[in-house]
């Protein structure tokens, strides 16, 4: 049958029709509001290229997880500052001291409905800016991943005792699932899922994080371990290792030019898909709503239900406050 016998159209004539055969909704239960913990006290930092995010000390931070709380919202993913940087990035495993080990205890205290997930990475600790260990190989420094693999086994199981309810590695380290999920089990933290960030690409997107998180590296760049922007197979084979290491949750990053492989992911694993909506995303829908020239709001709807029409479970994304305090969805 076809026109004009049938009119699609006639499903679309008002909100609810529309609503009756709407395919796909964006939940507050869907989103994960990332967080910058920063080291000292009485911090409220706004980042300059995402406004409306912040770097909060633990105890700011600790009243802001509160209020993501009431307005319905119940995970988010931290990173955090610290107050000193070195060549291993210690501060990452440091059970007492480390910031985002202290950051865990305060806020389970302060909201212990709240999933806590951590950023598994050394970025923001070490003093070059890297992600794991670096060695000198003939003159060229770069990340060896067999020598990180101990150091991200040592910060997952420090972020699980402080009260870590799930680990988030996003360095993209071969083996670094297998290591982290056999750390935990040895530690008696055989429930602590571990979502990792399989398909994540060597992005430009990243910029603003960068500043964010003071993670930026002081030479090189991150395009001998993170994926080529060109490569669709290669994240496949990049998250069945994953899965086969022990993943409870993929995701694919960026989110918006990566929609194909977030739809290829889900079609192929079935599995729990996370995406992360990253920082230089945020950032272009606020700069062009500050100017007028786009209805972010909308626009801000419409990318995340992109995702999930793509096939995202889950979104990890700066908008996630906006949506609960402003957008009407509950
Ligand atoms: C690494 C990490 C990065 C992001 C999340 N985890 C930066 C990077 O890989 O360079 C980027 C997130 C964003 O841009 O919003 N710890």
């Amino acid at each position: 049958m076809g026109f004009p016998e049938m009119r699609l159209s006639r499903m679309r004539g008002n909100e609810v029709f529309r609503g009756m055969v709407r395919e796909n909704k964006v939940e507050l239960s869907d989103l994960v509001q990332p967080i910058f913990v920063h080291h000292g006290e009485n911090i409220k930092n706004e980042i300059k290229s995402m406004p409306g995010q912040f770097q909060y000390s633990v105890e700011n931070a600790c009243a802001y997880i509160q209020e993501l709380y009431d307005l319905g919202l119940r995970a988010v993913l931290l990173f955090g500052i610290p107050k000193v940087k070195d060549e291993q990035g210690s501060d990452s495993w440091d059970d007492q001291g480390g910031i985002i080990q202290q950051a865990l205890r305060a806020m389970k205290q302060a909201c212990p409905g709240m999933m806590l997930i951590t950023d598994v990475c050394f970025c923001e600790y070490t003093s070059h800016g890297h992600c794991g260990v670096m060695v000198d190989r003939g003159g060229e420094m770069v990340l060896d991943h067999d020598a990180t693999l101990e150091k991200l086994a040592l910060q997952a199981v420090s972020h699980a005792m402080a009260g870590a309810d799930m680990v988030a590695p996003s360095g993209m380290i071969d083996g670094g699932i297998a290591a982290i999920r056999q750390a935990l089990d040895m530690e008696d933290f055989n429930h602590i899922p571990i979502m990792a960030y399989s398909a994540k690409y060597a992005s430009s997107f990243y910029g603003p994080f960068r500043d964010a998180a003071d993670g930026a590296p002081k030479y090189g760049d991150r395009r001998t371990h993170q994926m080529d922007c060109a490569n669709r197979a290669e994240a496949i084979r990049e998250v069945e290792l994953d899965v086969v290491e022990g993943a409870d949750i993929v995701m694919v990053k960026p989110g918006l030019a990566y929609m194909d492989v977030i739809n290829d992911v889900k079609a192929t694993f079935g599995l729990p898909t996370a995406v992360y909506n990253v920082s230089g995303e945020y950032a272009m829908v606020k700069a062009a709503g500050a100017q007028g020239w786009i209805d972010a709001e909308a626009v801000t709807m419409e990318i995340l239900l992109g995702f999930k029409r793509a096939g995202a479970d889950i979104i990890l994304t700066y908008h996630a406050e906006e949506v609960a305090r402003d957008f009407g969805i509950k």
